[in-house]
């Protein structure tokens, strides 16, 4: 999704910004840009590509640019094609600017511009804010207060960074529904979209809330709320960004895939003790009185709230609702009492999460919760409970290794809401015991990286699939059919097994791939007689299932069969979330596609 990065320097600041940029990159995106200022230069001096950040370094190196402040971009593609006319920074005479977010009034806005004789280069639904602030300029030559009176006539979301040769020492940002970050550093002070954009460039971040306008030179940074009145936004430590290397992988999505282990080990980390789960203890007192799970979260977040649906009724014995942000923000609720309201988010930035906390909030929610990967972001920053998933950055755009840690997350809360429903002290154990032999058990899944494989080559010459589970095992499958489309454009759709018969089994033929999630429970004779159906209907079968069960079902079903380690019940999908996400990679491998940056999709989801 679109990423701003802005700097403002006493030295040229190209280098750094371009830097910036690529931090930027894991975001997703279609073009990117920069422009700068330098105290000589009559006008903005620009540079933009379709494609790559590489591409734009590469063009820097042949045409070189300098300047002490510059703002620069990488866009994902809602109004206008990707292409260089699109691409931001946008220019109107002095001015240029990048914008996150949409503007939903620009049509209006943009046949007053052409009016006024404005002449448009883009299709971008931005460009209308680089004009209007032009046009502003004539009433006024501060370049903050001309932005101010912008933002009054915009509707949509937005975070604006501007720069202006008039006034060529500083940048002008607002934040209005995407967020913004300021930097501080020593003689330079930098504004981006994200906190990991700002490594190696400052030593403290300053959130801007909602409303703020910040006007950012090298030496100094002042912020006006939403009604023009100074204000001092509180500074946060910076971590210094962990460096990513991609090692023996081509793409980090195998390397994230590999990393689940890892990051369950990281989220269990000191959340266990002994045999019990302490995770909450801090809030023991107010989550004893939870009568109610509410989840909001989007993609494969929402899958793992699908998932821990079933733990939370059943082993909590607490009704829960998992939905997808999107909709819950437009939906109307019946909020029962002392409900928790939890919203579930790698990025902690996913526009449609935070609009639906941001409706939940006041609305009798006895507390929100988030479970977030993103240290700083706006989730956890914003609920009155923060639960971090401590699984390391992720840079690939399909989700992968933060769905096992936020799966283990939403475990230990369901572990802890069961004490009170009679979980009892043996039973606990028993759990924590499966909790810790999970790493290993996951370690065994990625093992059999060539049975994945072997099974993936057969899928790759198809052109359709269907996942298909039950219960907890459903969403899983869910997964499994999104990570395909993501990875390979495979046309994959996921299914409860028992829903088969009523409309998909009509697809099913000797081109359709059926894969099918059988772990050794109570349903499984339930599953095996839905796997006939497909068998008798010369469907391929690919069945992942347990050790115990594998030579079984391969013996009846004479079928593909992937054996997973045999395991805990409850924590069953978590290894059965693994194998599908291994096997929709190695089917996007023999397709060739890209791994990381999936056609037409973004990570951040900053818009909505
Ligand atoms: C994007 C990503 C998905 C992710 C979803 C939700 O669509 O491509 O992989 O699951 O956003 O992201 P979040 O950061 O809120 O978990």
């Amino acid at each position: 999704m679109c990423g701003i990065i802005g700097i403002a320097g006493r030295a040229d600041i190209t280098a750094p910004l371009m830097e910036g940029l690529a931090r930027l990159e894991y975001r997703g995106y279609d073009s990117a840009g920069l422009a700068v200022v330098g105290s000589e230069d009559a006008e903005p001096k620009r540079r933009r590509c379709v494609g790559q950040v590489k591409a734009l370094a590469q063009n820097l190196r042949t045409q070189g640019l300098s300047g002490e402040v510059g703002i620069a971009h990488t866009r994902w593609a809602t109004h206008g094609t990707p292409s260089e006319e699109n691409a931001h920074p946008l220019v109107s005479g002095t001015i240029a600017l990048v914008h996150n977010g949409i503007i939903e009034n620009f049509r209006p806005l943009r046949s007053e511009l052409e009016a006024a004789g404005y002449r448009f280069e883009s299709n971008t639904d931005s460009e209308v804010i680089v004009h209007l602030i032009h046009h502003q300029l004539v009433a006024t030559e501060d370049l903050a207060e001309a932005v101010r009176a912008v933002v009054k006539r915009l509707q949509g979301q937005f975070a604006l960074a501007v720069i202006s040769s008039s006034d060529p020492d500083c940048i002008v940002a607002v934040r209005s529904g995407s967020p913004l970050v300021l930097g501080c550093g020593d003689g330079q002070n930098s504004v981006a979209s994200d906190a990991s954009a700002l490594a190696g460039l400052a030593r403290q971040a300053v959130f801007l809330e909602e409303g703020d306008l910040a006007t950012i030179a090298a030496d100094r940074i002042a912020i006006e709320d939403r009604n023009a009145a100074p204000v001092t936004r509180s500074p946060v430590p910076l971590k210094s960004g962990q460096e990513v290397r991609l090692g023996q992988y081509e793409y980090h999505l195998q390397r994230e895939i590999f990393a689940h282990p890892d990051s369950i080990r990281a989220v269990l980390a000191d959340r266990l003790q002994g045999d019990r789960v302490s995770a909450f203890d801090d809030f023991a007192g107010l989550l004893d009185r939870v009568e109610g799970i509410s989840i909001a979260a989007c993609g494969s977040s929402y899958l793992a709230a699908e998932v821990a649906r079933h733990w939370f009724e059943e082993l909590a014995g607490l009704p829960c609702q998992a939905e997808i942000a999107s909709e819950y923000r437009y939906r109307a609720q019946v909020i029962q009492p002392n409900t928790l309201f939890l919203t579930l988010s790698q990025s902690g930035e996913t526009a449609d999460t935070l609009a639906a906390f941001k409706k939940a909030q006041g609305q009798g929610y006895l507390t929100t919760l988030s479970m977030c990967n993103a240290p700083l972001s706006s989730l956890p920053r914003l609920s009155d409970i923060e639960f971090m998933l401590n699984a390391g950055p992720e840079i690939s755009v399909a989700s992968t290794k933060v769905v096992s840690a936020s799966l283990v997350a939403l475990l230990l809360l369901a572990m802890t809401l069961a004490r009170r429903n009679g979980l009892t002290s043996s039973r606990e154990a028993e759990l924590v015991g499966a909790l810790r032999a999970l790493p290993e058990q996951v370690q065994q899944v990625l093992q059999r990286d060539a049975d994945f494989e072997q099974q993936a080559v057969a899928i790759a010459s198809q052109n359709h699939a269907l996942f298909i589970g039950r219960r907890a095992f459903y969403p899983i499958a869910l997964e499994g059919a999104l990570k395909l489309k993501e990875l390979s454009y495979i046309h994959a759709e996921g299914h409860a097994a028992g829903e088969l018969k009523h409309g998909p089994l009509a697809l099913v033929d000797e081109n359709m791939p059926v894969i099918a999630l059988a772990p050794a429970d109570d349903l499984i004779s339930k599953l095996e007689s839905n796997l006939q159906e497909i068998k008798a209907r010369g469907g391929r079968l690919y069945v992942i299932t347990d050790q115990s069960l594998a030579s079984r079902l391969q013996a009846e079903l004479e079928c593909a069969v992937i054996p997973l380690p045999d395991t805990h019940a409850v924590t069953a999908p978590i290894l059965y979330l693994v194998s599908v996400q291994l096997l929709a990679c190695h089917v996007g491998l023999h397709r060739n596609t890209n791994l990381d940056q999936p056609r037409n999709l973004a990570k951040s989801v900053t818009v909505e």
